[in-house]
């Protein structure tokens, strides 16, 4: 069979893992033949596309980002949009596609499976967001990136006796904030899941300095919200696909930090830091797992499935079910952060 494969979304490392998984089982294990679309759905738009075999993956698993492109284009943003990816796979000859993506590019694939376009999703995002799975790949990395600023942040900050405040990646969930603030012994770790009180962050900044603690780290993701009644953030700016641009929201804490508590206070803001370079070991393994697996669906033609960790093993599960809902951070988790706050 002819399989297509596109990588859509924000980027994260251990995508070329998975591009490497599924080219190797096909051409290894099945005789079967891949076809890359370029930048995403937008590849399918526009029949831009690039062979993919053993060859052309070859040193590709440490590699970040994805040599296939990506963008948060969807067939739905054009008119005949779903036509045209019809003929496009038909032309190819092109029986699935595997979608590698995010909530965006997932709920997409979805509904072109509901259209009549068979798919199987593997999840991917730094966020590790994604519902129906215990991680997605990317995350491992961007924790232990954020980790090792922290780790730096915590030497400088002693040195200077300062507040440090680091802003994570997670616009809709607090999983990269709360991993890296407990493994970087945060002092204080402010998640969307729960709305924050500034007064409070101040506190217990307060109380550490009291009790002869000095320096202090202050972990915020950007989708971090205060409570109602307290500080206000400015609007974000939104691009073309309607996505927010977040990140900023350190600058509102860090100033309301500062004057609240006279400790001198500086930021840093972590970005695409994040997302860049090359996957952790775990990273690599999950994807390369992730991407075996989405191919034997596919050549199980089980389509409308997306691949997922679960109980340590990877298993298939209904995309619809994994879409439908977040993945946030478990309760317990946060409230065991909570326990070293301050
Ligand atoms: O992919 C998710 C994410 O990493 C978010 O945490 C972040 O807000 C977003 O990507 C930023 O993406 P970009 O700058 O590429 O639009």
């Amino acid at each position: 069979m002819r399989v297509g494969v596109l990588t859509g979304g924000g980027d994260c490392p251990g995508l070329n893992a998975v591009i490497r998984g599924v080219v190797r089982k096909a051409e290894h294990d099945f005789g079967d033949e891949v076809v890359g679309f370029l930048d995403g759905y937008l590849g399918i738009l526009e029949d831009r596309t690039m062979p993919l075999d053993v060859a052309a993956c070859r040193g590709i698993l440490p590699r970040g980002g994805t040599i296939l492109g990506t963008s948060r284009h969807t067939p739905y943003m054009v008119d005949d949009g779903l036509d045209t990816v019809k003929a496009t796979m038909a032309r190819h000859d092109i029986e699935v596609l595997i979608v590698i993506g995010g909530e965006g590019t997932l709920s997409c694939a979805n509904r072109l499976q509901g259209d009549g376009v068979p798919v199987v999703g593997v999840p991917k995002t730094i966020d590790n967001d994604v519902g129906g799975t215990e991680m997605t790949f990317g995350f491992d990395t961007a924790v232990q990136i954020a980790t090792d600023a922290i780790d730096r942040l915590h030497t400088t900050a002693e040195s200077h006796d300062r507040v440090m405040v680091v802003e994570v990646m997670g616009r809709h969930v607090g999983h990269i904030a709360t991993w890296a603030g407990i493994a970087g012994g945060a002092t204080v770790t402010l998640v969307p899941e729960e709305p924050f009180d500034i007064a409070a962050v101040c506190d217990s900044l307060k109380r550490r300095h009291e009790r002869g603690r000095f320096a202090s780290i202050v972990v915020v993701a950007e989708g971090a919200i205060p409570a109602e009644g307290t500080i206000s953030i400015p609007d974000p700016t939104v691009d073309e696909y309607g996505h927010q641009r977040l990140g900023g929201i350190v600058n509102v804490v860090a100033s309301e930090i500062e004057a609240r508590t006279g400790f001198e206070t500086r930021v840093t803001v972590l970005g695409h830091v994040q997302r860049g370079g090359t996957p952790t070991s775990f990273d690599r393994v999950l994807s390369t797992w992730y991407g075996v697996a989405a191919m034997e669906a596919a050549h199980d033609r089980d389509f409308g499935t997306m691949v997922a960790l679960r109980n340590g093993e990877v298993v298939r599960a209904p995309l619809a079910e994994c879409i439908a809902e977040l993945k946030y951070t478990h309760p317990d988790l946060l409230a065991a952060m909570r326990t070293f706050f301050g």
